[in-house]
């Protein structure tokens, strides 16, 4: 039976600033005079970390039992929506029979860089990609009566100095890239909560940012949903509630309430704004959710397992090495074949109902297939001991196959620090190089969070198997993926550079004194690879399947002044059932500002039998085609021709279609600092500034003159900022009626 739960415009202040913070470590406060129970809020993301006893938020205690699905890192690979869904409807029925309101997820910060410590709880380096995947993972756990908390918003892509630094980013990078993600979760799934971030951003603390907090989440993207800190993330509670954060966790037992209390008898914050948080908390605690007493472990196990094998990405495969056939003699190599390594450290830590073991699958898949199979562990984690490399080396003598699982251990990736080394450790490329010398075959499988280096290695094996962190079922699905039982279908979330120092953030991450300068700009992955031309081991998008896929006949009809529909026929041309993810991208150069070489711009994963096509539809929204424009503070799309292209990754275009957009901006807006160029350039005033111009050069018998046939200015004068002019063209130009005609068809 659903209790009445008051409005906050009922309860006295004293009950509306309890709610304002945590009731204990993960729970709203509960009122029990006024019939108000408290919230419960715990992590995610990708298992429930419920503690009944011990709390903590670095995931050292104890917690409850539950499913470790594949982690973001992973999902992002599956460059499916169905697999970010399929998690985000089972974590529901998890979270609820553990008593759960809250799933504190999805992260949806960017990889900035490799290095970054909580790279395994973000999707990619690619916005639409993390925005698109976290969509589909918020509706489908809230349509199970869960809330989502959207996090770490924003701009939180590091852990060094997490708590302080400034991230100091430019408008246009925080829009393109960094918020881009969070807008497109807030506007496709209306996320019940939003999670602050501990950082600043240019200055300001996430959790006291009214810019972030208010103007844009709530004012712009009419984001009505409630504001929570990240965990210790609140300074000063009053100004924190100014600027929109609704609730202070966690609780209990700091003196907020009293601040609060205080500042409203003291007419330094207005009650108003008390109420409209409390009534946000009040809405969380008291929404109707799906209750459940228990979940179906097994269930979820399989289901963990069945979705790790969308997530792993085969990133080589020479001499189709793989699938294992019948009859090798196979030596698995590696502590994490016994041992493995499937999830973060820190709050996102889960409980495992329990793990798959890749060796004992690897075993039975080979003893159904006639294989031998022998094991060494080649290298231990915890201590040096050349002797498990010799020991390894020698065993491969008499195999035909080696099978090793290398990666980083989870003592180098968690939450709370970031990475210092892009390549895996030596006693690991030791290992590696030292068997691939001996055996006939050598197959590398990867358990890492973020991307590593493959230099120094590369070439001595030939296939390479990156599972990233796939959770509790992955050491089965990681076997069936080797054997054929399961066909990889993954794809690179996040690209693999050659060296550290061919990063776009390599100068700045993670940053000196308590600031970290986005100096890439909207450079984030491939975005600065492609349009720098710097070669990647693996670039984003790629990917290997044991089927043969073809896409053909592209075709892009515009549909509205910045929308477009695409078609593509996608063939299974290969022996065996397989699923291909189709990728568009857009390149352009309309527009006043620098365009990467090409954006992501849509994606869908395809699921064929052998021989069989399909033509798949993909809508290219606005934002494919959008940049934002810091003079008009807003997205705007610049008239002009724009290349749609089919690509298999984002270094390999098949094909493409060009279309021209009317836009919504159909010149930049001029000023006194645009440049004459600019000026002479506008379709309205250009004719008449130039004619001035001219006049002008010729009057005073310059040295420069325009074009004598096409009347183009020389460009010394041409990149002259417009101001610049004025001071010497003795009021020739009246510029305020110049500036009223060029703007008035402007959109404000
Ligand atoms: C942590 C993390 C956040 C987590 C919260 C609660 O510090 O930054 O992701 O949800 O605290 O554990």
């Amino acid at each position: 039976m659903s209790r009445h739960t008051p409005r906050a415009s009922e309860l006295t202040l004293e009950q509306k600033a309890a709610l304002l913070s945590g009731g204990g470590f993960w729970s709203s406060a509960e009122i029990a005079e006024a019939g108000i129970r408290a919230a419960v809020l715990t992590d995610g993301p990708h298992g429930v970390r419920r503690q009944m006893q011990g709390t903590d938020h670095l995931g050292q205690l104890h917690s409850e039992p539950a499913t470790c699905f594949p982690l973001a890192v992973a999902v992002g690979s599956s460059w499916n929506t169905d697999v970010a869904a399929r998690i985000g409807s089972a974590l529901a029925v998890e979270a609820r029979a553990l008593g759960v309101d809250v799933l504190l997820g999805p992260g949806v910060n960017i990889k900035r860089s490799p290095l970054g410590g909580r790279n395994f709880e973000y999707f990619s380096e690619d916005p639409r990609l993390t925005g698109e995947l976290a969509g589909a993972y918020v509706r489908a756990l809230q349509a199970g009566g869960v809330g989502a908390s959207l996090k770490h918003f924003a701009a939180n892509d590091q852990e060094t100095d997490r708590m302080v630094v400034s991230a100091d980013v430019d408008e246009r990078t925080l829009r393109e890239v960094h918020l881009a993600a969070f807008e497109r979760v807030i506007s496709t799934a209306n996320p019940e909560t939003v999670m602050c971030s501990y950082n600043r951003i240019n200055g300001v603390y996430a959790s006291e940012n009214h810019w972030l907090l208010t103007e844009v989440l709530r004012e712009e993207w009419g984001y009505d949903g409630l504001v929570v800190s990240d965990w210790g993330a609140v300074r000063d509670r009053t100004v924190s509630l100014q600027a929109g954060l609704d609730l202070a966790m966690p609780g209990p037992g700091n003196t907020y309430t009293e601040d609060v209390l205080s500042a409203v008898r003291a007419g330094t914050l207005d009650e108003a704004i008390v109420d409209r948080s409390a009534q946000r908390v009040l809405d969380v605690a008291s929404r109707q959710r799906q209750e459940h007493t228990e979940f179906d472990v097994d269930a979820h196990h399989a289901l963990a397992r069945e979705l790790a094998t969308e997530c792993a990405v085969l990133l080589r495969n020479e001499h189709g090495v793989l699938p294992v056939a019948a009859g090798t003699s196979i030596l698995v190599v590696g502590e994490f074949a016994v041992e493995p390594r499937f999830q973060g450290g820190g709050s996102s830590h889960v409980n495992a109902t329990q793990v798959d073991q890749p060796l004992a699958w690897i075993e039975a898949h080979a003893v159904a297939r006639g294989c031998e199979i022998r094991f060494e562990r080649g290298f231990d984690s915890a201590r040096e001991d050349e002797s498990l490399v010799s020991t390894a080396a020698e065993a491969a003598q008499t195999a035909h196959l080696a099978i090793i699982f290398a990666g980083n251990p989870e003592s180098e990736e968690s939450e709370g620090f970031d990475r210092t080394r892009l390549e895996l450790a030596p006693a690991q490329v030791r290992l590696i190089r030292e068997v691939a010398a001996v055996a006939p075959r050598t197959v590398v499988v990867l358990a890492n969070g973020g991307v590593v280096s493959l230099e120094g290695w590369h070439d001595d094996v030939d296939a390479i198997l990156e599972g990233f962190l796939l959770g509790q079922g992955g050491g089965h699905a990681i076997a069936d993926l080797l054997f054929g039982v399961a066909s990889p279908s993954g794809r690179l979330a996040e690209s693999i550079p050659m060296r550290r120092e061919d990063t776009p953030s390599y100068l700045t991450f993670p940053g000196e004194q308590g600031h970290v300068r986005y100096g890439e700009g909207v450079m984030v992955g491939y975005r600065h690879y492609e349009t720098v031309g710097v070669a990647t081991r693996y670039p984003f998008g790629h990917g290997l399947e044991y089927s043969t896929f073809s896409s053909a006949d592209l075709d892009v009809v515009v549909t509205g002044p910045d929308t477009a529909t695409a078609r593509v026929t996608v063939t299974n041309t290969g022996g065996v059932a397989g699923k291909h993810v189709v990728q568009l991208y857009v390149a352009t150069d309309a527009g006043p500002v620098l365009r990467p070489a090409r954006q992501l711009a849509a994606f869908t994963k395809v699921d064929l039998a052998a021989g069989e096509s399909s033509r798949v539809t993909l809508e290219l929204d606005r934002s494919a085609f959008a940049y934002w424009d810091i003079d008009l503070h807003r997205f705007a799309v610049a008239g002009g021709t724009y290349r749609v292209q089919l690509a298999e990754h984002s270094s390999s275009i098949v094909s493409e279609h060009v279309v021209a957009l009317e836009g919504d901006v159909a010149m930049a807006s001029l000023s006194l600092q645009s440049t004459v160029g600019e000026w002479a350039a506008h379709p309205v005033v250009g004719n008449l500034v130039s004619q001035v111009l001219a006049t002008l050069l010729a009057n005073a018998e310059s040295t420069v003159q325009p074009n004598s046939e096409s009347g183009e200015l020389p460009e010394v004068i041409g990149l002259m900022p417009m101001i610049q002019l004025i001071g010497v063209s003795g009021g020739a130009l009246n510029v305020d009626d110049l500036l009223l005609l060029a703007n008035s068809d402007s959109p404000s």
